[in-house]
This record gives C-alpha cells, structure tokens and sequence, in this order.
C-alpha cells in the first residue's frame, strides 16, 4: 500500500493547526501509521530540502524549518501521494484553491503550513529519512 511523508510545518504548528489536519487526513480514509512533533536539525532541513540547495531562497527554508517544531506524518492509503498533493493545494497559497489546506490556512510561499511528498521515489527517502523503520506502525483498520 503507497505512503506519504506529510508535515505540519512550524507555522501549521503554532497555529494550532495539526488536529484539523490530521481530521482531513482522517476523514479522507487515510491510515495515519507514524506521527511525532519534533524540532529539526539544520543537518536534516538541509538533507530533506537538498534539491533546492542553489535556489535563493534555501537558507530561509532552512531556517524557517528549523525555527520551532513540526509535526511529521506518514499516512498510507490508495493513491495517498497524488490525493494529499490534492487535498493541500497549490505550493504558493495565493494560486491554492479554497478547500485545500494551503488555500484555507497558507499564508505565504514559505509560510505554507504543509509539506508533502510530490512522487513516490520522494516519497521513500522522505520516509526513511524522518522516521526510523520501528517508528512506522503495521497494522490492520478493523473500522
Ligand atoms: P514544500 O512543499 O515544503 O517544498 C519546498 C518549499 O520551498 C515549498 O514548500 C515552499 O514553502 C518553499 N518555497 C518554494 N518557492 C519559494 C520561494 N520562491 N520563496 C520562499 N519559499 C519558497
């Protein structure tokens, strides 16, 4: 079954966002199967964002990632990278649509209050980069 590595950045965070947000995820069907709050260190921000290493604005990605907790996720469901890509809107909140997250709550092209995985290869690093394989549950929905 196809995973997603989502996050609540610092800005989703401080804003008491992270309930509404994992009810989206919920509500949707997903299966949340890893979830902690945690403060990132620059050496992870730079990893995670390493494809964005020559571009102007990566030292501020870097340090607003860094600047207060996030709250990293792994759901799992059918077709979970494409439909959380969906369900959180265009990258810069101005072009989101209203109903995505980043259209109801973004603020700005840094301050954009989610991350997700845009392929499964990302995917499967982003994963094994946030989480430690014991820290991915298994386990069957009964409801
Ligand atoms: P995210 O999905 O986390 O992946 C890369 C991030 O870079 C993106 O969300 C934005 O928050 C950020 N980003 C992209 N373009 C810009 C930009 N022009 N200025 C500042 N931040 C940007």
């Amino acid at each position: 079954m196809e995973r997603s590595f989502i996050m609540v950045k610092p800005d989703g965070v401080q804003r008491n966002l992270v309930g509404e947000i994992v009810s989206r995820f919920e509500n949707k069907g997903f299966k949340l199967v890893g979830a902690k709050l945690m403060t990132v260190s620059k050496e992870l921000a730079e990893e995670h964002y390493g494809e964005h290493k020559e571009r102007p604005f990566f030292g501020e990605l870097v340090d607003f990632i860094t600047s207060s907790p996030v709250f990293a996720m792994v759901w799992e469901g059918e077709n979970v990278i494409a439909t959380a890509r969906q369900m959180m809107g265009k990258t810069n909140p101005a072009d989101a649509l209203p109903g995505t997250i980043r259209g109801d709550f973004g603020v700005t092209m840094g301050k954009n209050v989610i991350h997700g995985s845009d392929s499964p290869e990302s995917a499967g690093r982003e994963i094994s980069l946030w989480f430690k394989e014991d820290e991915v549950s298994e386990y069957n929905k009964q409801v």
